[in-house]
């Protein structure tokens, strides 16, 4: 969020980018479902549409977005599937003018990095205060890691200069759905993200990491002015 947004106009912001993102989905579609509160205006406003008869099938992105869509309706595929995934619509916490992304402030990084590989289209929804021209500080990156010998490879990570800080949340270990931990690493400034993002997954016991690159179709964003759709560059 910019210094001069307020969290109500943020919220607005993510709303509108999220009802724009479905024009881009179609009748019959199988469909990548995103994680986080920009995701939600896309379920929820996606919910009614299957109301009124509109068919999709779902492929959630995580425990929580799954539980949503099924609570709205939205049919889901099983998890375990190929998926024939026409567009998956997703959030991010950071976004750079090549549409490199910081994605995994919700932790749900590796399924949402496997749904967007297996999508033929991805598409992001931001508001305007995620859009930066360098990706980094203050957003860490979170790297998914296995939790047997976890502090092995932050050191593994500390050799390459960064700190990752285990995720907490309410004074507990955060565990993703895949019952993975999470080090949230500091970097200043990330200027070659490709780089960073290999570098990061080459270690062993990193199952994943936030740093989406090339990944990118198209880019909806909420703005002051009205929305915005980008093609990547
Ligand atoms: C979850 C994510 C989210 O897409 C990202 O954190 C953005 O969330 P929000 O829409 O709540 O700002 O990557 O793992």
């Amino acid at each position: 969020m910019t210094s001069n947004q307020s969290s109500e106009e943020q919220e607005a912001l993510k709303k509108t980018a999220s009802e724009a993102a479905l024009q881009f989905i179609r009748d019959g579609d199988v469909v990548g479902l995103g994680t986080g509160s920009t995701v939600r205006y896309l379920l929820l406003a996606l919910g009614e549409r299957v109301k009124s008869g509109f068919r999709v099938q779902g492929v959630p992105t995580s425990k929580a977005t799954a539980e949503l869509a099924r609570s709205l309706g939205i049919p889901l595929l099983p998890e375990e599937e190929n998926w024939p995934i026409e567009v998956a619509i997703d959030g991010a916490d950071q976004i750079d003018v090549n549409f490199s992304l910081i994605k995994g402030g919700g932790g749900a990084l590796l399924r949402e990095k496997i749904v967007a590989a297996a999508a033929r289209r991805f598409i992001v929804i931001v508001d305007s205060g995620k859009c930066l021209s360098c990706l980094g500080h203050p957003m860490p990156v979170p790297v998914e890691v296995n939790r047997f010998g976890w502090r092995s490879t932050a050191q593994r990570i500390r050799e390459l200069g960064w700190e990752g800080k285990i995720r907490k949340r309410n004074g507990e270990v955060f565990l993703t759905d895949g019952n993975h931990y999470i080090l949230d690493v500091e970097i200043e400034r990330i200027e070659d993200p490709a780089k960073v993002e290999t570098q990061l997954n080459l270690i062993p016991g990193v199952v994943e990491n936030g740093l989406f690159v090339g990944r990118t179709h198209t880019l909806i964003v909420g703005t002051a002015n009205g929305v915005e759709i980008r093609r990547a560059p």
